[in-house]
């Protein structure tokens, strides 16, 4: 497949399209797509950049045809907020923070085939796909719920965008979000909120009737369990993923709610729905899918060839349950011959310094101030306390880890037996 031309849909990669080859292990490799309303941090690049692009040069040196993909996730009240926070429009926030999101990837060297985003028509177009087949099907149900809805802005408040009194008791703390306390730390429906305000106008909010529809995992749990069993118990799932999956089973899978009252996200072809948009989370692992679509127009050789392909998926660990149940379950429901995951790598969260990375306090290192050290990339690291960079970086990778591969490749070239389980006669 080597001399197929290149199916770029406009971007600048040189490189020829690869496909799924008869014969060859085939391996699709995505890392989760980080949120465009900020530049990425660290945590994002360690957390499953990273080691997914370690784990595609890998599969390339041992001759496997994989592709990476990646891109970022647009979609969703955190980009309406951000462009408000920035008076600007959502799309000029992803086409401001997708290209710095680029920048830093590329400035890592991260070996993407392609680095995308959701925010296109490919995705608008399988996701409703998806979506329609979802309906055919009966997975979909409607129900109603309360939100809070703003007079003045004539919209329905994103938890996040509404604020007001802790409803605990002893904390009363006056600004709490919507959908939790920063003082205490409790999560919070929004309806709960003492003296609610909508954070745009100050306005106060009132409680209205919305519809929406719900995925109905309780009745595709026979289905997602057959799934699960079968791709764990092949031991290719980490025992962080297999628990995070199983709190979800074991408190009992819920019909989840798939649609949005907001204006920037993938529109519900629906009639009653019109003026709604998916949860970004029911698209988000789509744009894995559409990400490929603009790769290459032969994507359906990709996803949906579960014989021939094989899907490693790379994230932290909080996005575990929308892969191991959410997506599965959306693709299963459709009644398609969809690649599902096999193989799950997740990490646990990175923290800096004496505490967390916050992406919305600008706690922590970010892709760019990375990029801005001027450290020169054979000695950039995956470090997060700067006083420790140099010496980690002499001490445990180079002397521990490179001598430690070195010799390693020494003896299994001095003597190939070794490589195959036996060192000089004697199995090891
Ligand atoms: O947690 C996050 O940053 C999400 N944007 C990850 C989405 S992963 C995938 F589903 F797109
Ligand atoms: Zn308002």
């Amino acid at each position: 497949m080597g001399d197929l031309p290149t199916d770029s849909g406009g971007s600048d990669r040189k490189s020829p399209v690869k496909l799924p080859i008869a014969g060859k292990r085939n391996i699709l490799i995505t890392s989760a797509l980080p949120y465009v309303n900020n530049v990425p941090h660290l945590g994002n690049i360690i957390g499953c950049v990273l080691s997914a692009d370690v784990f595609a040069r890998y599969c390339r040196l041992r001759g496997y045809n994989a592709i990476y993909m990646c891109g970022t996730d647009e979609y969703g009240t955190a980009t309406e907020t951000k462009a408000l926070e920035e008076n600007c429009t959502p799309k000029q926030i992803c086409d401001k923070y997708h290209a710095i999101h680029k920048q830093v990837y590329d400035w890592f060297n991260i070996s993407f085939d392609e680095f995308g985003r959701t925010s296109t028509p490919q995705q608008t177009e399988v996701c409703q796909a998806i979506f329609k087949k979802l309906m055919e099907n009966h997975w979909l149900s409607e129900n109603t719920m309360q939100q809070l809805y703003c007079d003045t802005c004539e919209r329905f408040l994103a938890d996040r965008l509404v604020e007001g009194i802790c409803p605990t008791p002893g904390c009363n703390y006056d600004s709490a979000r919507g959908d939790q306390c920063e003082k205490c730390g409790k999560l919070l429906n929004p309806t709960e909120l003492q003296d609610p305000r909508c954070k745009v106008c100050r306005n106060t909010p009132r409680i209205r009737d919305t519809n929406h529809l719900f995925l109905e995992l309780p009745l595709l749990k026979d289905k997602l369990v057959e799934y699960i069993n079968s791709m764990s118990v092949a031991g290719t799932w980490s025992q962080n993923a297999i628990q995070a999956t199983n709190a979800w089973l074991k408190e009992g899978l819920k019909q989840r709610c798939i649609t949005r009252d907001l204006k920037w996200g993938v529109p519900v072809p629906h009639e009653r729905f019109m003026d709604k948009v998916f949860y970004v989370w029911f698209d988000a692992p789509i744009g894995y899918v559409s990400i490929t679509s603009c790769y290459t127009s032969e994507w359906e050789k990709w996803w949906k060839n579960p014989e021939n392909v094989e899907l490693y998926q790379f994230m932290g660990k909080d996005n575990v349950p929308f892969h191991t149940v959410m997506f599965p379950s959306t693709l299963l429901g459709t009644g398609e011959n969809w690649t599902l995951m096999k193989t799950i790598s997740v990490t646990e969260y990175l923290n800096y310094e004496a505490g967390k990375f916050s992406k919305s306090k600008g706690v922590g290192v970010f892709g760019n101030d990375a990029k801005d050290t001027n450290i020169p990339v054979e000695v950039s690291d995956t470090l997060f306390t700067w006083a420790d960079l140099q010496a980690k970086l002499n001490s445990e990778l180079l002397a521990n880890l490179g001598n430690f591969i070195n010799r390693v490749l020494s003896f299994i070239a001095k003597d190939p037996g070794w490589s195959s389980g036996c060192l000089n006669g004697v199995v090891i």
